[in-house]
């Protein structure tokens, strides 16, 4: 029989992987009503490349991109509304999770909805869009295992990959908190909640 990993894994100073920590909460049930409320898309970057990774938001505030840049808006620029209110299990959720990597009082005010169908991922970046670096990002996968790069600070040092799955939560802040970060090319797969694909939320606090 296998012993079962460490409930922790360190991935740097400040960066911790938390095995299955949102198994124990139903995150899904509040998903399929937020994403009616706002739908995900692929946002565009001021570069003018269409994103693979379609997105919404939910919170007082949310993360967009178009050719003007890259910011957080109130407002859902689709609807001209705000993004519907952050589930209070969602919240709760992202608190103990960065309690728990030790960064207590953790108030997130955005939770960035990613959707991964197969092929899909996101390039190397920094979470750098946020008005104050105190605090951590942290990061809940659910369905489809994805591969996880992470970095340090500096964008020319090579990432590590880790495979995350179904319930897994990355918390990186403090010396981590400008770590680069991505996902690789999504593998196809049938994820028996979820179907065939990955779905993210990264909690910030943003505003
Ligand atoms: C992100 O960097 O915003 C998302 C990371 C992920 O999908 O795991
Ligand atoms: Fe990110």
């Amino acid at each position: 029989m296998q012993a079962p990993g460490p409930a922790q894994q360190a991935l740097a100073p400040g960066a911790v992987l938390l095995r299955g920590f949102a198994r124990k909460t139903d995150v899904l049930t509040a998903l399929a009503p937020l994403l009616a409320a706002a739908p995900l898309r692929h946002l565009v970057t001021p570069g003018g490349h269409t994103m693979s990774v379609a997105m919404s938001n939910c919170g007082a505030l949310g993360w967009v991109s178009d050719r003007r840049g890259y910011r957080y808006s109130k407002d859902d620029p689709l609807s001209g509304r705000p993004w519907p209110a952050m589930p209070a299990g969602w919240r709760d959720l992202a608190a103990s999770a960065a309690a728990e990597a030790g960064f207590d009082g953790f108030r997130p005010d955005a939770c960035l909805i990613n959707q991964y169908l197969p092929g899909s991922k996101l390039s190397l970046h920094q979470d750098r869009d946020e008005s104050d670096f105190s605090a951590p990002i942290v990061s809940v996968s659910l369905g489809l295992p994805a591969v996880f790069l992470f970095g340090t600070t500096q964008r020319a040092d090579r990432p590590q990959r880790y495979r995350l799955l179904h319930g897994d939560v990355v918390v990186w802040g403090g010396p981590a908190r400008l770590a680069y970060h991505g996902v690789a090319p999504l593998a196809d797969g049938e994820h028996p909640l979820l179907g065939r694909r990955r779905i993210n939320l990264t909690f910030r606090q943003a505003g």
